[in-house]
């Protein structure tokens, strides 16, 4: 059986990491003795955040959806500490919108549904694909461990709810995709996992992308 180890000095990529899920993630990082570059947009926190954080905290200006974007936060994590060992995936968005609108006699927009889609799946894709490169650059541990993957579904992958069409089919995706990465990736010691939240207790006024309520019908 593999040993637990720690992550201290370990980097890490945090996608989301300016707010949420993704922001808790870089400071238990942090916390433990990682380093860890957040992958936010631009109009985030994220520079704030990062500022407030210290000197092992780093942030790259990144839609998760850009090549250019994240091969730049991977050069960035390699120039300021040398090496990726984790990539957390938590930057995610949903709309709450049903199939049709009868009152409005509205279908789905395509575009919302493409859009959530797009930054959910193919940015989660998009963030594994471009970082496992830099972790197979790395020496191999004592068990043959390169590198971690994380990625945030959600329950609503298995039990999504009036509204979830968009966000319930780009989580299954991701859940969907796990499997055939690690097995894609095993081979180089580099393992893969997705979490599933529930939805998490929000502060009051603090809108989360799994407690969104879609509109009347
Ligand atoms: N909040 C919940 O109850 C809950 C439950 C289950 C799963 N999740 C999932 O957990 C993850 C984090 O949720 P959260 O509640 O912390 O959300 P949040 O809205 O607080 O944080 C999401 C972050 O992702 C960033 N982001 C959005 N689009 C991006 C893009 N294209 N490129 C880069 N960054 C982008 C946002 O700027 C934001 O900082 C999401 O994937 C969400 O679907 C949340």
């Amino acid at each position: 059986m593999a040993n637990i180890r720690s992550v201290k000095g370990m980097v890490g990529l945090v996608t989301g990491g300016a707010s949420g899920l993704g922001r808790a993630t870089v400071e238990r990082l942090l916390s433990q003795g990682a380093s860890a570059v957040i992958l936010d947009l631009p109009s985030s926190d994220g520079h704030k955040v990062a500022a407030a954080l210290g000197d092992r905290c780093a942030f790259a200006p990144t839609d998760v959806t850009s090549e250019s974007d994240v091969r730049s936060a991977v050069v960035l994590a390699k120039q300021k500490y040398g090496k990726v060992d984790l990539a957390v995936n938590c930057a995610g968005i949903a709309v709450a919108v049903k199939t049709y609108n009868f009152k409005k006699d509205l279908p789905h927009s395509l575009e919302d549904f493409t859009r959530v889609i797009t930054v959910n799946i193919a940015g989660t894709f998009n963030v594994i694909r471009l970082a496992v490169g830099e972790m197979g650059k790395n020496e191999p541990d004592a068990d043959g461990h390169r590198g971690c993957i994380i990625n945030t579904a959600s329950v609503a992958a298995y039990d999504g709810q009036v509204g979830q069409a968009s966000y319930s089919a780009s989580k299954g995706g991701i859940v969907g995709m796990t499997l055939p990465i690690a097995r894609d990736l095993a081979p180089m010691g580099i393992r893969v996992v997705t979490i599933a939240p529930g939805v998490k207790l929000l502060p009051v006024g603090i809108h989360r992308s799994d407690a969104v309520v879609p509109e009347a019908t």
